[in-house]
């Protein structure tokens, strides 16, 4: 092979899928096996693209618009590398998250939806990227007022309560410090998850856009939880804003 002869595409380091294999339009949720039955419940003429590691990823279509899904993993530099990867190498156009985070004021109930219109976080993240910046991790404003007029055009059988507003994106699941979600929640924090400024300083470096719709499957002040199967169908309803959303002036 010459200087000039590039290999071919065979993959990037974490994902194993051809040129053309993902859609440009990807739901993400952070669980492999809730990526593959968001691809066999969702996605009509789903095929699996890629495993390696065991995260899955599938690529089918949605009211007639060619769609993607593919699992995150857990926290911000597991959704990083991912992310990346579609966005730089697979010509990835919009990540819609779907996963789950645990409310912080009461307004807030366990199956509610949260909408996150930032992500405040205690990674490095913030910092890192810009020097002497504290980067604001946000959506992009277009999935965000698409994901808004979703929810309120639900049927009123399906509507549950939808908020819109920033979201703690922590690095640490067993965080002990109720000091610092009360400064949170005292500045209109709504909930705390894992990958949402993850997710939004990749989309922003890459040129991408992004947003999360999470489902709120516990409760930081009361420990309400959802049960495994609770969380099923409650998840239906910010998956299918979140396929709207990726759908916005397509
Ligand atoms: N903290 C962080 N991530 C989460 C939580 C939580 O309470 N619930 C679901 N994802």
């Amino acid at each position: 092979m010459s200087d000039h002869e590039s290999a071919p595409f065979t993959g990037t380091p974490h994902l194993a899928a051809a040129p053309g294999d993902f859609a440009p339009l990807v739901l993400m949720p952070g669980d492999p096996r809730r990526a593959r039955r968001i691809a066999e419940t969702f996605l009509a003429d789903a095929r699996q693209v890629t495993d390696v590691r065991g995260i899955l990823g599938y690529t089918g279509s949605h009211r007639g618009v060619p769609m993607s899904v593919l699992a995150s993993g857990m926290g911000i530099p597991s959704v990083s590398i991912y992310a990346t990867e579609l966005f730089r190498y697979y010509g990835v156009r919009r990540i819609v998250r779907v996963g789950t985070a645990g409310a912080l004021p009461e307004s807030v109930a366990v199956r509610d939806v949260v909408i996150a219109s930032a992500a405040h976080t205690d990674s490095s993240l913030s910092r890192i990227l810009v020097d002497g910046v504290t980067l604001s991790l946000a959506p992009s404003y277009r999935l965000l007022r698409a994901a808004a007029d979703a929810a309120e055009s639900e049927k009123p059988a399906d509507r549950g309560a939808v908020h819109i507003g920033p979201v703690f994106t922590s690095d640490h699941f067993y965080l002990d410090r109720p000091a610092l979600f009360d400064a949170l929640q005292r500045r209109g924090t709504l909930a705390a998850e894992m990958e949402a400024a993850g997710l939004y300083a990749v989309a922003s470096a890459e040129g991408g856009e992004a947003l999360a719709v999470l489902t709120v499957s516990d409760h930081l002040r009361t420990g309400e939880a959802l049960t495994a199967g609770q969380r099923e169908t409650g998840f239906d309803r910010a998956l299918r804003i979140a396929a709207t959303a990726l759908l916005a002036d397509v």
